[in-house]
């Protein structure tokens, strides 16, 4: 793996102190996506040991109800019509999100720079190919994610203002699906190629965007709903112990009709908004051509996994003298506003 040099960005290292201690335990109820105990038993387990973000929760929805219309407008203006999530998801096809194009240009100059070269290797047919200091370096990726169009967007979906996740998933990533380096594209199709619910946070809300054309034979991602996905996931009683993480198609498709599975096959500019905790999804198979998006990730200050005891967090450029609302969705350790 080659290992792109830069150290102009910041990170956040775990807690030191007794906490600590709790690593060794959690790290074998996280193994194997929380097989143990089931990701049900699991996430509350973890969420008890998290309960000291249960502050910022407050602190972020009291603002949210009674002073988002203030915070947006300080932010660059209350957004007229903002997007809103139908059934667990939202499409912009009008191209014209504020910032977007700034976004998408800074997008393709990153995939000029680091496309089709091998950055990661836990999945062959899907990776992140930005630099950890590409928002550092594009402020274009973060200007576009934090405009109030798009936080008047994503804040519903939570009832307060989230965070732009400095741990897994990833809050800014540059996807990219090929078959370059995957030596099974024709399958059997595994990971995240298979029908899933993300559990690291609920909710979890990523958006995503198209930064080039992605025909329906360029492995776009398919989801479901979100009614359609709670089906499936009471069906299966999904996240009890013993209970597969990935669903194959044949789980999925007999408990829901074709019809009601979603493709994200659009022209580039295209923005996808999912809470990708409450709808199945899949999506990277045998890519036509290289698909390419932006993938963002909102979450909760209170997470349902234990990474926080021992991987270091995303410090995000914010400075004290950005709006508030930004300077919400960029950093955790705030609690209170000037
Ligand atoms: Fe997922």
């Amino acid at each position: 793996m080659r290992v792109r040099e830069s150290d102009s960005f910041k990170m956040q290292p775990p807690l030191r102190g007794p906490r600590r201690l709790l690593s060794a335990p959690a790290q074998a109820l996280q193994k194997g996506d929380m097989r143990r105990l089931g990701r049900r038993r699991t996430s509350a387990i973890a969420r008890r040991v998290n309960r000291r973000g249960g502050r910022s929760i407050e602190f972020r929805r009291r603002l949210y109800e009674e002073r988002f219309d203030r915070l947006l407008e300080e932010n660059g203006g209350v957004p007229t019509h903002p997007l809103e999530l139908c059934d667990g998801f939202a499409i912009d096809r009008s191209g014209m999100m504020p910032l977007l194009d700034s976004m998408l240009a800074a997008g393709a100059e990153l995939i000029d720079e680091y496309g089709a070269q091998s950055w990661e290797q836990q999945k062959p047919f899907l990776q992140n190919i930005n630099p950890e200091d590409a928002v550092d370096r594009h402020p274009a990726l973060l200007d576009f994610v934090t405009s109030s169009a798009m936080l008047a967007a994503v804040a519903p979906c939570f009832g307060y203002v989230p965070l732009l996740s400095g741990l897994v998933p990833r809050g800014v990533r540059l996807m990219e699906s090929s078959t370059r380096f995957d030596p099974k594209a024709e399958g059997p199709w595994r990971e995240s190629q298979l029908y899933n619910l993300d559990y690291h946070s609920s909710p979890t809300l990523y958006v995503v965007v198209a930064l080039r054309d992605i025909g329906p034979d360029d492995g776009p991602l398919h989801f479901l709903g979100r009614a359609a996905s709670r089906r499936v996931a009471e069906a299966l009683d999904y996240g009890a112990r013993g209970v597969p993480y990935r669903l194959s198609d044949e789980q999925v498709h007999a408990l829901v009709d074709e019809s009601e599975v979603n493709r994200f096959s659009e022209p580039a500019g295209t923005v996808l908004l999912i809470e990708s905790s409450a709808c199945f999804h899949f999506g990277s198979r045998r890519p036509g051509n290289d698909r390419y998006q932006m993938q963002y990730a909102f979450v909760s200050p209170v997470r349902n996994d234990f990474l926080e005891l021992w991987l270091p967090q995303r410090v995000y450029p914010a400075a004290a003298s950005d709006p508030d609302l930004r300077r919400l969705a960029l950093d955790r350790s705030l609690l209170a506003l000037g």
